[in-house]
């Protein structure tokens, strides 16, 4: 009962996803005038907090993203050999999954353009490197959004925002681990 309500309500929102698109850009916007507006400079070191707490949730919400594929991938080739009420739990939790992903991937993008603009008005020094991957995969994310939201139109598209899934684990990783 409670998963069929939780299921509904995930449907409904997926089913508006250039609408809640909307609803985050305006959210964004808001968030991002009031941290430039009321975020002096004796307050950079709480903005850099907030900053990195937004790239913290952004990277939670990339790896539920990430998790839809890597668990179908694993539920395709073993599913079978499940005893029925797992194969049942299973099953509902790659629909959440399934259902949720272009939620979540939406919000991510967004905690990135906030995490990115915080970062840099918090005018902290940093490497180079941070910014170089940073800037690289915040554009990975904004195509493998603008593709993830066509991608029933072709299967190529498919295709490359799977490539580009894959180009955005190698950004992420050297922007968290590379330092020149
Ligand atoms: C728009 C481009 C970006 C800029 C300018 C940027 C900037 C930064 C900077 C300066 C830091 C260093 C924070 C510190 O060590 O004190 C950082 C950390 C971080 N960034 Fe980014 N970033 C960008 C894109 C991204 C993207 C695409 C992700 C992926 C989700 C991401 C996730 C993170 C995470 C998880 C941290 C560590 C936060 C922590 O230490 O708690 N960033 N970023
Ligand atoms: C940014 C917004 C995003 C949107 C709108 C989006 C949308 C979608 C949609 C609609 C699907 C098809 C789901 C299905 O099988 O029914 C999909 C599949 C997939 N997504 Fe995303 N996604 C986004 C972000 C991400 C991110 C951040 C990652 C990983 C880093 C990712 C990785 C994948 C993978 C690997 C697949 C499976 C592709 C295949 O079927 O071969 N997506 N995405």
């Amino acid at each position: 009962m409670m998963y069929d309500r939780l299921e509904k309500n995930i449907s409904n929102v997926r089913n508006h996803l250039l609408e809640f698109n909307l609803i985050s850009l305006f959210l964004c916007a808001i968030s991002f005038y009031f941290i430039d507006t009321y975020m002096t400079v004796n307050l950079s070191h709480l903005l850099r907090e907030i900053g990195k707490a937004f790239g913290s949730i952004a990277a939670v919400c990339a790896g539920i993203c990430l998790s839809y594929y890597i668990f179908r991938e694993i539920y395709v080739h073993n599913g079978k050999s499940l005893s029925t009420s797992i194969n049942n739990i299973a099953k509902k939790l790659l629909t959440i999954l399934r259902l949720s992903h272009p939620i979540l991937g939406i919000l991510m993008f967004y905690l990135i353009v906030l995490h990115g603009s915080t970062m840099v008005l918090s005018e902290s020094k940093y490497w180079a490197s941070i910014f170089i991957f940073g800037i690289i995969t915040a554009a990975i994310s904004f195509l493998l959004m603008i593709i993830g939201m066509n991608i029933n139109k072709s299967k190529a598209l498919r295709q490359y925002h799977k490539i580009l899934s894959f180009f955005f684990i190698i950004g992420y990783l050297g922007h968290i681990f590379l330092r020149f």
